[in-house]
Protein backbone atom coordinates (compact mmCIF):
# COMPACT_ATOMS: atom_id res chain seq x y z
CA UNK A 1 0.00 0.00 0.00
CA UNK A 2 2.92 2.44 0.66
CA UNK A 3 4.39 2.08 -2.78
CA UNK A 4 1.03 2.66 -4.50
CA UNK A 5 0.20 5.89 -2.58
CA UNK A 6 4.08 6.89 -3.26
CA UNK A 7 2.96 6.57 -6.89
CA UNK A 8 -0.21 8.31 -6.44
CA UNK A 9 1.61 11.60 -4.62
CA UNK A 10 4.38 11.22 -7.85
CA UNK A 11 1.43 10.89 -10.05
CA UNK A 12 0.07 14.44 -8.69
CA UNK A 13 3.56 16.08 -8.25
CA UNK A 14 4.01 15.52 -11.56
CA UNK A 15 0.73 17.26 -13.21
CA UNK A 16 1.12 19.81 -11.13
CA UNK A 17 3.82 20.28 -12.88
CA UNK A 18 2.50 20.34 -16.41
CA UNK A 19 0.42 23.38 -15.16
CA UNK A 20 3.28 25.67 -14.75
CA UNK A 21 5.03 28.00 -17.78
CA UNK A 22 7.88 29.03 -18.23
CA UNK A 23 8.78 32.70 -16.61
CA UNK A 24 6.28 31.59 -13.59
CA UNK A 25 6.65 32.83 -10.12
CA UNK A 26 6.13 29.36 -7.73
CA UNK A 27 4.78 28.68 -4.16
CA UNK A 28 6.65 25.74 -3.47
CA UNK A 29 4.55 23.50 -0.90
CA UNK A 30 6.22 21.31 2.46
CA UNK A 31 5.60 17.44 2.70
CA UNK A 32 6.52 14.12 0.46
CA UNK A 33 3.56 14.92 -2.23
CA UNK A 34 4.77 18.65 -2.67
CA UNK A 35 8.51 17.35 -3.09
CA UNK A 36 7.99 15.24 -5.85
CA UNK A 37 6.68 18.70 -7.63
CA UNK A 38 9.43 20.42 -6.42
CA UNK A 39 11.43 17.64 -7.99
CA UNK A 40 9.45 17.55 -11.29
CA UNK A 41 9.94 21.53 -12.05
CA UNK A 42 13.63 20.98 -11.27
CA UNK A 43 13.49 18.78 -14.41
CA UNK A 44 11.71 20.89 -16.25
CA UNK A 45 14.22 23.51 -15.35
CA UNK A 46 17.48 21.15 -16.22
CA UNK A 47 16.11 19.53 -19.24
CA UNK A 48 13.63 22.16 -21.02
CA UNK A 49 15.65 25.05 -19.49
CA UNK A 50 12.28 26.74 -18.68
CA UNK A 51 13.02 30.12 -16.13
CA UNK A 52 10.93 29.81 -13.18
CA UNK A 53 11.27 30.89 -9.68
CA UNK A 54 10.41 29.79 -6.26
CA UNK A 55 9.30 30.53 -2.92
CA UNK A 56 9.59 27.77 -0.15
CA UNK A 57 6.85 27.34 2.05
CA UNK A 58 9.85 25.82 4.82
CA UNK A 59 13.43 24.63 5.22
CA UNK A 60 13.11 21.40 3.56
CA UNK A 61 11.81 22.61 0.59
CA UNK A 62 14.09 25.46 0.42
CA UNK A 63 16.86 22.77 0.58
CA UNK A 64 14.83 20.67 -1.86
CA UNK A 65 14.77 23.54 -4.47
CA UNK A 66 18.70 24.39 -4.36
CA UNK A 67 19.49 20.65 -4.72
CA UNK A 68 17.69 21.34 -7.96
CA UNK A 69 18.57 24.33 -8.83
CA UNK A 70 15.16 25.82 -8.70
CA UNK A 71 15.91 30.22 -8.13
CA UNK A 72 14.68 30.91 -4.64
CA UNK A 73 12.87 34.06 -3.80
CA UNK A 74 10.66 36.12 -1.68
CA UNK A 75 7.47 37.49 -1.10
CA UNK A 76 9.30 40.81 -0.59
CA UNK A 77 10.71 40.47 -4.52
CA UNK A 78 7.67 38.83 -6.42
CA UNK A 79 4.13 37.70 -6.84
CA UNK A 80 3.67 34.22 -6.74
CA UNK A 81 1.60 33.00 -9.97
CA UNK A 82 1.11 29.50 -8.92
CA UNK A 83 1.61 27.90 -5.59
CA UNK A 84 0.82 24.09 -5.05
CA UNK A 85 1.15 22.40 -1.29
CA UNK A 86 -0.05 19.12 -0.62
CA UNK A 87 -3.12 18.93 3.08
CA UNK A 88 -3.68 16.42 5.25
CA UNK A 89 -7.28 16.33 4.79
CA UNK A 90 -9.73 17.75 1.77
CA UNK A 91 -13.52 18.05 1.99
CA UNK A 92 -15.42 18.62 -1.13
CA UNK A 93 -15.50 22.42 -0.91
CA UNK A 94 -11.64 22.03 -1.10
CA UNK A 95 -11.68 22.99 2.78
CA UNK A 96 -8.77 21.53 3.97
CA UNK A 97 -6.35 20.50 7.52
CA UNK A 98 -2.51 21.09 6.80
CA UNK A 99 0.34 21.50 8.89
CA UNK A 100 0.94 17.59 9.80
CA UNK A 101 4.98 18.86 8.75
CA UNK A 102 4.22 22.23 11.45
CA UNK A 103 4.46 24.25 8.33
CA UNK A 104 1.33 26.10 8.13
CA UNK A 105 1.86 29.61 9.05
CA UNK A 106 4.60 30.21 5.89
CA UNK A 107 2.73 27.47 3.93
CA UNK A 108 -0.85 29.90 4.79
CA UNK A 109 1.32 32.96 4.06
CA UNK A 110 2.74 31.65 0.21
CA UNK A 111 -0.17 29.81 -0.90
CA UNK A 112 -3.29 32.13 0.36
CA UNK A 113 -0.87 35.03 -1.56
CA UNK A 114 -0.85 33.30 -4.28
CA UNK A 115 -2.54 34.28 -8.14
CA UNK A 116 -3.73 30.24 -7.95
CA UNK A 117 -3.60 27.65 -5.79
CA UNK A 118 -3.52 24.06 -6.11
CA UNK A 119 -3.61 21.37 -3.72
CA UNK A 120 -2.14 18.31 -4.49
CA UNK A 121 -3.02 14.58 -2.64
CA UNK A 122 -3.30 11.07 -3.17
CA UNK A 123 -7.25 10.04 -2.22
CA UNK A 124 -6.50 9.17 1.30
CA UNK A 125 -6.81 12.75 2.00
CA UNK A 126 -10.48 13.50 0.69
CA UNK A 127 -12.96 13.43 3.91
CA UNK A 128 -16.92 14.34 3.95
CA UNK A 129 -16.27 16.30 6.80
CA UNK A 130 -12.71 18.05 8.50
CA UNK A 131 -11.53 16.97 11.62
CA UNK A 132 -10.72 13.28 12.04
CA UNK A 133 -6.89 14.79 11.59
CA UNK A 134 -6.42 17.24 14.48
CA UNK A 135 -5.83 20.97 13.59
CA UNK A 136 -2.29 21.60 14.08
CA UNK A 137 -1.75 25.08 15.56
CA UNK A 138 1.28 27.27 15.71
CA UNK A 139 1.60 29.17 18.88
CA UNK A 140 3.49 31.38 21.48
CA UNK A 141 4.92 29.13 23.88
CA UNK A 142 4.13 31.57 26.72
CA UNK A 143 0.49 31.26 25.74
CA UNK A 144 0.39 27.09 26.22
CA UNK A 145 -2.33 27.23 29.34
CA UNK A 146 -4.44 29.79 27.87
CA UNK A 147 -4.62 28.79 24.61
CA UNK A 148 -5.03 24.79 25.77
CA UNK A 149 -8.49 26.50 28.04
CA UNK A 150 -9.45 28.26 24.89
CA UNK A 151 -9.48 25.28 22.70
CA UNK A 152 -11.29 23.23 25.62
CA UNK A 153 -14.04 25.50 25.75
CA UNK A 154 -14.35 25.35 22.01
CA UNK A 155 -15.19 21.55 22.14
CA UNK A 156 -11.42 20.59 21.18
CA UNK A 157 -8.77 18.48 22.40
CA UNK A 158 -5.27 19.78 22.31
CA UNK A 159 -1.73 18.02 23.06
CA UNK A 160 1.72 19.40 23.04
CA UNK A 161 3.25 17.83 19.64
CA UNK A 162 6.68 16.00 20.53
CA UNK A 163 8.94 14.39 17.91
CA UNK A 164 10.49 10.61 18.83
CA UNK A 165 13.94 12.03 18.50
CA UNK A 166 13.96 14.77 20.33
CA UNK A 167 12.57 15.58 24.02
CA UNK A 168 10.84 18.88 24.99
CA UNK A 169 8.26 19.87 22.53
CA UNK A 170 8.43 20.25 18.42
CA UNK A 171 9.87 23.80 17.72
CA UNK A 172 8.63 25.23 14.56
CA UNK A 173 10.73 26.87 11.66
CA UNK A 174 10.07 29.98 13.63
CA UNK A 175 10.76 29.07 17.27
CA UNK A 176 7.29 28.48 18.36
CA UNK A 177 5.57 25.18 20.00
CA UNK A 178 3.22 23.43 17.53
CA UNK A 179 -0.24 21.71 19.36
CA UNK A 180 -2.69 19.72 17.45
CA UNK A 181 -6.22 20.04 18.75
CA UNK A 182 -8.65 17.20 17.69
CA UNK A 183 -12.10 18.30 17.14
CA UNK A 184 -13.29 14.84 15.74
CA UNK A 185 -16.17 16.65 13.64
CA UNK A 186 -16.06 20.30 12.08
CA UNK A 187 -19.16 20.97 10.73
CA UNK A 188 -17.72 24.54 10.29
CA UNK A 189 -14.41 25.43 8.73
CA UNK A 190 -14.73 28.78 7.81
CA UNK A 191 -16.07 29.73 11.42
CA UNK A 192 -13.37 27.67 13.67
CA UNK A 193 -10.49 28.72 11.45
CA UNK A 194 -11.40 32.53 12.46
CA UNK A 195 -12.32 31.44 15.98
CA UNK A 196 -8.70 29.71 16.49
CA UNK A 197 -7.01 32.53 15.27
CA UNK A 198 -8.55 35.03 17.67
CA UNK A 199 -7.04 33.46 20.55
CA UNK A 200 -4.75 35.39 21.31
CA UNK A 201 -1.24 33.28 21.42
CA UNK A 202 -2.18 31.84 18.37
CA UNK A 203 0.05 32.71 15.45
CA UNK A 204 -1.71 30.53 13.20
CA UNK A 205 -4.13 27.19 12.40
CA UNK A 206 -3.81 24.88 9.83
CA UNK A 207 -7.46 25.08 8.50
CA UNK A 208 -6.91 26.77 5.16
CA UNK A 209 -11.24 27.36 4.05
CA UNK A 210 -11.97 28.93 0.41
CA UNK A 211 -8.72 29.63 -0.66
CA UNK A 212 -8.05 26.31 -2.86
CA UNK A 213 -8.69 26.96 -6.74
CA UNK A 214 -8.28 23.22 -7.79
CA UNK A 215 -7.22 20.14 -6.25
CA UNK A 216 -5.80 17.36 -8.62
CA UNK A 217 -6.35 14.25 -6.65
CA UNK A 218 -4.27 10.80 -7.39
CA UNK A 219 -6.44 7.61 -7.30
CA UNK A 220 -6.08 3.80 -8.57
CA UNK A 221 -8.17 5.15 -11.88
CA UNK A 222 -6.20 8.05 -13.13
CA UNK A 223 -6.45 11.79 -11.69
CA UNK A 224 -9.64 13.54 -10.60
CA UNK A 225 -9.81 17.12 -10.81
CA UNK A 226 -11.72 19.16 -8.29
CA UNK A 227 -12.74 22.50 -8.53
C1 LIG B 1 3.09 20.45 6.09
O1 LIG B 1 3.04 21.32 7.17
C2 LIG B 1 1.73 20.02 5.68
O2 LIG B 1 0.79 21.01 5.55
C3 LIG B 1 1.75 19.15 4.44
O3 LIG B 1 1.44 19.86 3.30
C4 LIG B 1 0.77 18.08 4.64
O4 LIG B 1 1.04 17.52 5.91
C5 LIG B 1 0.82 17.02 3.56
O5 LIG B 1 2.00 16.28 3.65
P1 LIG B 1 2.24 14.97 2.82
O6 LIG B 1 2.23 15.34 1.38
O7 LIG B 1 3.57 14.47 3.28
O8 LIG B 1 1.13 14.03 3.19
Amino acid sequence: LGRIIMNLKKMVGIAAAEEVKDGQILGLGTGSTTNYFIEAIGLKVKEEEIKVMGIPTSYDSFLLAKQWNIPVTSLDEHDIDIAVDGADEIDPDLNLIKGGGGAHTLEKIIDYAAAKFIVIADDSKCVDTLGKFPVPLEIIPESRKTVFSAITDMGGIPAIRKAERKVGPVISDNGNFIIDAEFKKIDNPIQLEKDLNSIAGVVENGIFSQMTDKAIIGTSNGIKILK
